[in-house]
């Protein structure tokens, strides 16, 4: 195998791709001295546990403030996040739930643990996220919120979903797993309906390893969240419950890990966003690309540069995918919407022609190597990869 190829990230002059000696994973986190700094921090204070030290609070403050909210609660997890909003919103059986059908199944899971009806919504096509013209026609006497996801890192159109929610007495749910930072007319996700759930997996924006966070202003919501995360403890007496509760407490070595990402939140996502432009600059010509869009209300911060091949017809996305790979060079399919979810099928609440518009995303789209820590060198071999792959199907 020969080396990854030396040169500049000007967007003028694709040249030929050369195969690289390993292979260019879609996500690779930043992660430095700092970070060592303060986890290490964390361990010599014996501080583990999240109830046993200052990060803790530290990270769930410091994130509430980045994203313009009162109060911040740590989690195990993105889908623990949104279990606990669930909860917190005691949404239940006989409850629907209306829900952007592609996503990560997370998103529909939170829904389903609580026994609740989820109700898939299909895309708008430009930035793949739920369509609020859609909404109204799928609202119901026992519909109870709407859950958006601002996919990929660009935000949804909140103005349309907060008027439709605010006149038929609904909750509003930010799925903003893949959004930190992104913002919709200039106010960041995670405060613009009634709570906002974040993921810190591997390949977020910011990386706690695995945790989430719930954004909040409500004080009522926040108390019983709070309590509901940690086993409803009683307040008087503690082994006299006053829920049944969970246990999604993110450890404070997670927290020490947050804090020094957040101190880094917005070099990442510029560098998100310079990476976006330059795979536009390169991509722009190739009609047979579709590629993310900006809309003028958003900031989107690019989680993943997501792209799709413009005509599905003889599995040709798959094609570009393996001819990708065979350099070196790994690719994700986009989602499969929840209608098409084989598990789903059969249950009453979904069939999968719900969805033409994500069933047909879902067949056409993947996501090129999108991390903070990609080299000049590595962006310029994919990029011409790309065109040629494409130019060759
Ligand atoms: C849109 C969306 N929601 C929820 C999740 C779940 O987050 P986690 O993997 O932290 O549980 C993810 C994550 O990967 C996601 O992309």
């Amino acid at each position: 195998m020969r080396t990854i190829p030396t040169g500049s990230l000007s967007p003028s002059s694709p040249g030929a791709a050369e195969v690289p000696t390993r292979l260019i994973p879609v996500y690779r986190p930043l992660l430095g001295e700092q970070e060592a700094r303060t986890v290490n921090e964390a361990l010599r204070q014996g501080a583990i546990s999240g109830f046993f030290g200052e990060h803790l609070g530290r990270f769930e403050r410091g994130f509430a403030e980045y994203c313009g909210c009162r109060h911040g609660i740590a989690t195990t997890s993105g889908t623990t996040a949104l279990h606990l909003a669930m909860a917190t919103l005691s949404i239940g059986p006989g409850d629907e739930v209306l829900v952007s059908t592609l996503t990560n199944m997370a998103t529909f899971f939170a829904v389903l643990y609580q026994g609740a009806k989820p109700v898939p919504i299909d895309i708008d096509e430009d930035t793949w996220n739920l369509d609020p013209e859609l909404l109204e026609a799928r609202i119901t006497p026992r519909s109870r919120a709407i859950l958006v996801v601002h996919l990929f890192g660009h935000p949804v159109d909140m103005g349309p979903v907060l008027e439709i929610a605010r006149r038929h007495r609904l909750y509003v749910v930010e799925d903003c797993a893949e959004a930190h930072g992104a913002t919709y007319q200039g106010k960041k996700v995670g405060g613009l309906g009634d709570i906002g759930c974040f993921s810190f997996y591997a390949n977020k924006i910011i990386t706690t390893g695995e945790g989430g966070m719930l954004t909040l202003n409500d004080a009522g919501l926040a108390d019983k969240a709070r309590s509901l995360k940690s086993l409803a403890f009683g307040s008087e007496r503690k082994f006299m419950h006053t829920a049944i509760g969970y246990n999604y407490r993110m450890t404070n070595l997670q927290a020490a890990l947050g804090c020094a990402q957040l101190e880094r939140i917005e070099a990442i996502i510029e560098r998100k966003r310079a990476l976006a432009r330059f795979y536009t600059s390169r991509f722009c010509d190739l009609a047979s690309l579709q590629l993310p869009v900006e809309k003028p209300y958003a900031r989107n911060v690019y989680w993943m540069y997501h792209v799709a091949v413009r005509d599905a017809a003889g599995g040709k996305r798959d094609a570009v995918m393996r001819a990708l790979a065979e350099r070196g060079i790994e690719t994700r399919e986009g989602f499969i919407p929840a209608n098409m979810q084989q598990i789903f099928q059969g249950q009453g609440w979904t069939r999968a022609d719900d969805c033409p518009k994500a069933n047909d995303a879902g067949a056409r789209s993947f996501y090129l190597p999108s991390g903070p820590s990609l080299s000049e060198e590595e962006l310029e071999f994919i990029a011409a990869s790309v065109r040629e792959v494409l130019e060759s199907l």
